[in-house]
């Protein structure tokens, strides 16, 4: 479950100049509390509405938090194992009961106008709702009368209240808006499944773990299809009879650069390897800019350029092996401004860690992966052939062969793919403390400021560099700032925020 979902208090605030003074670090400028649990929020950076979605309900608030509409979502009468009622002709003979329904995925695509709305019900079904009202529909789908409507234009998010989804909107190079959405599989032999082998398995056809699917308004017929050039391009499926060993826990979806950086967990490894990390990071190229000159727009598969590596936190014999929130922030080193991923980890004593990987490492490290499993074979790199479009898996020698920059980044349709790293990078913590759950950092004068959530409802603050703290200071348009700060943070959410400064000297 993502940490946001454990609270349920949206809450504006401001991080003082007190803070250097006084016990208490964040003052609460506005609130904002819905009855049911919140899943998932998004604050246009424009208009500074605040969209949240919680179970049943979606809301749209101004920007100092009054709620300008609020439309139910739930419950509906639904059954795990049927259809959703918009695909045509799909009667189903098992009772529905009330069910509720959990926001899965909310994402604003400003520039078409939508709120994109998935929900755990109706097999993780999407609807578009409009930006400026999010109670109306602004896109019908299916389309009134539509026969030719697939599950796999339907089944989206997971259908599940405890089933991971993450997402990410962007355009492809073409114009074309896309949805890349990663999902926890829920179908038979799956805890998320119904215990009775008789029935028929509805995820089971179209449920790929990675998907990108078609999300341009202009063309209906194909909206949420990944059939945009031969499906098989679009989608990143565990194959069927290695389901159990890859039971995918995604975290979080975000760009940096032209790429896409998905992050995840493997829970199938959670039990017997304690000591090992299960966290993993992935990367897709998203194509959005740079066209290659060799081939037509948009003919990257998904898995062609998709590589993966393991994060581990903490070193041999205390590692934090379970990522819980990641969050991409540029830093100021002595260098000059460096982009991190910072990236929450617990382990199984319920102690938390963060720790921050370098993106010139992790592409480093693609690049070096890449060259070495078309030179030779290699144990450090392999082909992940738990994938349906992972054959030959084994790196092979490729004659002389020199990769160019691009091919080393991105792949190309001669090399084998998609890749697994097999050696972990490598991160000492920052920070260690019990029950963290999320992170957000921003940039105030130079200075990274880590807010770290935590799960157990406490407010907390801790000063990490005495000196550093009395660096943050707020220049002239000083409410202006703290307000742009917080509503930035992805977790402010929680009940507790805890605030930590750290300094990187490198
Ligand atoms: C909250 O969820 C309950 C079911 O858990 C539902 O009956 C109720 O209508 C929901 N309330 C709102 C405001 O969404
Ligand atoms: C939000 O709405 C409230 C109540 O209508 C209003 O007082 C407040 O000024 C609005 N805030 C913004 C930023 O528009
Ligand atoms: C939003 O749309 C609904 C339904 O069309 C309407 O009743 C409501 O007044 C609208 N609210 C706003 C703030 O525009
Ligand atoms: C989801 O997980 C929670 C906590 O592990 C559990 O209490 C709850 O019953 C689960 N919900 C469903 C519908 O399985
Ligand atoms: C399992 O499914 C079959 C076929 O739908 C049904 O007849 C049977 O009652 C179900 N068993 C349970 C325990 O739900
Ligand atoms: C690639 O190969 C070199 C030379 O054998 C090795 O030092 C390096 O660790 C390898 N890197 C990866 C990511 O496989």
């Amino acid at each position: 479950m993502p940490p946001s979902m454990e609270i349920a208090v949206l809450l504006l605030g401001v991080l003082g100049l007190e803070m250097r003074w006084s016990a208490s670090a964040l003052h609460i400028q506005q609130a904002f509390a819905s009855p049911n649990l919140t899943n998932n929020f998004v604050v246009d950076p424009v208009s500074r509405k605040v969209y949240l979605a919680t179970v049943n309900t979606v809301y749209q608030l101004n920007g100092t938090l009054s709620v300008e509409v609020e439309k139910r979502t739930g419950p509906v009468e639904d059954n795990l194992l049927c259809h959703a009622p918009q695909l045509p002709q799909a009667p189903c003979e098992h009772p529905k009961s009330l069910t509720d329904n959990y926001n899965k995925l909310l994402k604003l695509d400003r520039e078409q106008g939508v709120v994109v709305v998935c929900g755990s019900v109706y097999q993780g079904f999407c609807e578009l709702r409009r930006m400026g009202n999010i109670s109306e529909i602004a896109v019908e789908f299916p389309p009134q009368g539509e026969k030719t409507v697939f599950p796999s234009m339907l089944n989206i998010a997971a259908n599940h209240p405890n089933a991971s989804t993450v997402g990410l909107i962007f355009k492809s190079h073409g114009g074309n808006t896309r949805l890349l959405v990663g999902t926890t599989y829920t179908g038979a032999g799956t805890q998320f499944f119904p215990k009775n082998h008789s029935k028929e398995d509805l995820r089971f056809e179209n449920t790929p773990e990675i998907a990108i699917r078609s999300l341009n308004i202009k063309d209906l017929s194909r909206l949420f299809t990944y059939d945009i050039n031969p499906s098989e391009d679009n989608v990143f499926k565990i194959k069927q009879e290695v389901k159990t060993k890859n039971k995918l826990n995604f975290v979080h979806a975000f760009i940096q650069k032209t790429y896409s950086y998905i992050a995840f967990n493997n829970d199938a490894k959670m039990g017997h390897k304690e000591s090992q990390p299960n966290s993993i990071l992935a990367r897709i190229c998203l194509d959005s800019d740079s066209p290659r000159k060799t081939t037509g727009p948009e003919s990257r598969k998904l898995t062609e350029s998709y590589i993966q590596m393991p994060l581990q936190c903490g070193s041999t014999g205390n590692i934090y092996n379970r990522l819980l929130s990641v969050y991409p922030a540029e830093v100021h080193a002595e260098g000059g401004w460096e982009p991190y991923l910072f990236g929450v980890f617990s382990k199984a004593d319920r102690k938390a860690a963060l720790c921050a990987f370098k993106f010139g490492d992790i592409e480093e490290e693609i690049r070096q992966g890449r060259r070495n499993c078309s030179n030779s074979p290699s144990s450090d790199v392999q082909v992940l052939d738990s994938v349906i479009q992972g054959s030959g898996a084994v790196c092979i020698q490729k004659g002389n062969l020199v990769l160019q920059p691009e091919q080393l980044d991105c792949g190309a349709a001669h090399l084998q793919h998609p890749l697994a790293l097999r050696r972990s990078l490598k991160a000492l913590p920052l920070f260690e403390y019990p029950a963290l759950s999320s992170v957000s950092v921003d940039t105030v004068h130079n200075h990274a400021v880590v807010f770290l959530g935590t799960s157990n409802g406490r407010l907390h603050k801790v000063r990490h560099t005495a000196m550093a703290l009395r660096n943050l200071d707020f220049p002239s348009s000083r409410s202006e700032k703290r307000k742009e700060c917080l509503l930035r943070l992805e977790f402010c959410l929680g009940t507790s925020e805890l605030a930590a400064e750290v300094q990187f000297s490198e």
